[in-house]
């Protein structure tokens, strides 16, 4: 099944054509996507922004991380199915639309940048996270994952005003 024939597929299936054909459904689902990508992005700068040192310096990393980032998962979990209703109810439209395969591309390099940041510099947080002096390397994931969600949200934002 080639690219578009699974996008046709996609936006024929009952909940996408329920969703597309009722007026009050998308706009709910729209709403719940931007209170979830609300804390989803508020919960990882609070976290970054410890890592740049710029906010919570007396509160060591691993703790800040290790209470705010269950609230950040949940979060992506709301966001990500949300996302995935809207989508289908317009996919063909969508999956053709520079900002909306953009901002998945950040998605993925978002999720690259933390994984990278978990499985080297992360690993030994508990022996830096408390002290004043952050790594270098951990400032730049900061730094890194902060810019990529603020340029995930504008494209997120612009998807809506490039749709044809
Ligand atoms: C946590 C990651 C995500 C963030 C930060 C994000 C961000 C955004 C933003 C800022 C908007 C514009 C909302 C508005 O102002 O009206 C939006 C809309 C949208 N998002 Fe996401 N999103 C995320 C995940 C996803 C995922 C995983 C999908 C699909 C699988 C998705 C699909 C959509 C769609 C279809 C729209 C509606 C565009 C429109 O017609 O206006 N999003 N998103």
């Amino acid at each position: 099944m080639g690219y578009d024939a699974l996008l046709q597929w996609l936006e024929a299936t009952s909940v996408a054509t329920t969703i597309r054909e009722n007026e009050l459904l998308f706009p709910w689902i729209e709403s719940i996507h931007v209170l979830a990508i609300t804390l989803v992005v508020g919960s990882i700068s609070i976290v970054d922004l410890r890592l740049l040192g710029v906010t919570s310096r007396d509160r060591p990393v691993g703790r800040i991380a290790d209470e705010v980032l269950p609230y950040t998962w949940g979060a992506f979990a709301v966001a990500a199915t949300t996302g995935a209703l809207l989508f289908s109810s317009n996919a063909m439209t969508y999956g053709h639309n520079f900002f909306f395969l953009g901002k998945m591309m950040l998605i993925a390099l978002a999720g690259i940048n933390m994984a990278v940041f978990h499985l080297f510099v992360g690993r030994d947080v508990e022996r830096w996270g408390g002290a004043g002096h952050v790594p270098s390397a951990a400032k730049a994931a900061g730094a890194v994952s902060l810019s990529i969600w603020i340029v995930l949200v504008g494209f997120g934002r612009w998807i809506g005003f490039t749709l044809h």
